[in-house]
């Protein structure tokens, strides 16, 4: 991603893409009329640990914003890092209507921690086999995070300035 580029998307609340801007069209590869409907982990990069849409979709769900970087794949099989900010969208009434985010370029030098840490999360998911994947890689994430005295929120956030 170049310094001022934004991706932007927007998916109802089973995670299916209801928006998507022209930058999002152009990294993910997809015509717009493909993606409309479409479940979000159609860019879902097979590196990318199981742990860590656990966190984001828990922190979703209590109605909290996230911040995560996220390693995504094109529909030429390229891929592409984001630092993303996932929001809730709320009604007046404090109902999650869809959730709606927000990428921009990540620090390239964050990049080089979080794809080990992600890297060390995915060989305990598949050591683990699958029925405790989601446990064992949300360990090691703990791990880290206590070793380091950070929420994941500080971490991303500390490291994106870096
Ligand atoms: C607004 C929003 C944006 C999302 N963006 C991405 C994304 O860029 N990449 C991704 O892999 N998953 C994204 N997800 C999460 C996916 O919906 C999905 O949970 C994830 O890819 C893991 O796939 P799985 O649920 O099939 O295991 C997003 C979800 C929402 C609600």
């Amino acid at each position: 991603m170049k310094n001022d580029e934004i991706i932007v998307s927007k998916t109802d609340l089973k995670g299916r893409i209801t928006y998507g801007n022209s930058t999002f069209l152009r990294f993910s590869g997809f015509d717009e009329v493909d993606m409309i409907g479409t479940q979000h982990n159609v860019v879902r990069h097979p590196d990318m640990p199981r742990g860590v849409f656990k966190l984001f979709w828990d922190t979703l769900q209590n109605k909290e914003e996230i911040f995560a970087y996220v390693k995504n794949i094109s529909q030429d099989g390229s891929f592409y890092w984001v630092l993303a900010n996932v929001t809730p969208s709320l009604d007046d009434n404090d109902n999650v209507m869809g959730y709606y985010s927000v990428r921009r370029k990540p620090n390239p030098r964050a990049l080089q921690i979080v794809s080990t840490l992600y890297r060390d999360m995915l060989s305990a998911e598949r050591n683990a086999g699958s029925r405790d994947a989601i446990g064992a890689s949300t360990q090691v994430l703990h791990q880290f995070l206590k070793e380091k005295g950070q929420t994941y929120e500080q971490m991303v956030l500390s490291l994106q300035a870096l």
